[in-house]
């Protein structure tokens, strides 16, 4: 059975150049308080990049909570952005004290519950995009159709996408129920989107792909011993200097350059990356300095 959403359009998906990525900005990163937490919102807010991008397990089930809490004090900043969130990952956790083992889960009731917690945790009434964070084996696309036509319909999510999914997994849901974003891991450091046909997809069905670890997690800005690392982070500073811009300008502008319009889901807890992030808009790679850095990482020549 094929879901029909009367209200939904891809044209009236909106998000901004690059994400926020909450994922590092608690307990399992830089351990903000709530104090600046709300000025890194509001940092981001100023700058027009008012998408966030959470998960459930962020923090260990806690970095939702701790966002939360700044919205709870301040609604007026929830009123001028876009939550992301992901469901689908169980992890073992103090706070999920039922989980006997990590697992995923993607089974109707589980991901109902794991909304429901999310919106108590983000005190919001509604969270814009639901991501599928990651394929469970076992998964039913109808099941999954029926659980986001009920949250659709309750006005819980507005819109919906999938995390880490293969591009046969993409095809069994979007037959069924329209999805609107693809998230996964692509930067310099990992490459297979351009290879594995999951950016040509996107770019067939008019979805916007966004990339997770854009910088690699950090990897490919900071010393290495490896040597293709090193090899590509020399050229990285020839383009900077060409550009004169930061090498992590460099590396969001070889994204911004795929026509399948990536957005980068930026990891920094730095409001002067974010910044710098946003600045990277200006740099346009020509057609050879984007493979100029796609053979450095590779470390051969293309055939
Ligand atoms: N869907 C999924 O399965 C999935 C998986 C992982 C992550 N995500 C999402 O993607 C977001 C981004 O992932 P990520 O944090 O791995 O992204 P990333 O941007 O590749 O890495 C961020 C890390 O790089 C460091 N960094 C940034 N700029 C730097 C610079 N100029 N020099 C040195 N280090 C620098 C940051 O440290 P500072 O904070 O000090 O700048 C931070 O530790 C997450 O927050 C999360 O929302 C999704």
């Amino acid at each position: 059975m094929v879901h029909n959403r009367k209200s939904f359009s891809l044209e009236e998906y909106k998000i901004s150049p690059f994400m926020i990525g909450t994922m590092r900005l608690g307990q399992w990163g830089s351990k903000m308080n709530a104090s600046e937490i709300e000025k890194f919102i509001e940092g981001c807010i100023a700058l027009d990049l008012i998408d966030f991008d959470h998960a459930d397990i962020y923090g260990s089930y806690t970095t939702e909570s701790d966002f939360g809490a700044v919205l709870k004090k301040r609604p007026d900043l929830r009123n001028q952005m876009r939550i992301t969130t992901k469901c689908g990952i169980r992890i073992v956790s103090k706070n999920r004290p039922e989980h006997q083992i990590k697992s995923y889960d993607l089974t109707k009731d589980h991901i109902k519950r794991s909304v429901e917690n999310s919106l108590l945790a983000l005190h919001t009434d509604h969270i814009d995009t639901l991501l599928l964070h990651r394929p469970d084996f076992l998964f039913d696309p109808q099941e999954i159709a029926r659980a986001f036509t009920a949250l659709e319909k309750e006005g819980k999510v507005k819109n919906f996408g999938v995390s880490n999914f293969s591009i046969s997994q993409c095809e069994l849901l979007q037959e069924i129920f329209p999805l609107c974003t693809h998230q996964v891991e692509i930067s310099l450091l990992h490459r297979e989107a351009f290879e594995n046909g999951i950016l040509d997809q996107c770019q067939k069905w008019g979805i916007t792909p966004t990339a997770w670890s854009p910088l690699g997690g950090g990897v490919l800005l900071n010393s290495s011993e490896d040597r293709n690392i090193a090899e590509l982070q020399k050229k990285i500073t020839l383009l900077a200097e060409k550009y004169h811009a930061q090498p992590d300008q460099v590396l969001l502008a070889w994204l911004r350059k795929h026509p399948a319009g990536i957005v980068s889901v930026l990891g920094t807890s730095k409001l002067s990356r974010i910044k710098n992030a946003k600045d990277s808009l200006k740099i346009n790679l020509t057609h050879e300095e984007w493979y100029m850095l796609w053979q450095a990482a590779t470390g051969t020549e293309i055939a």
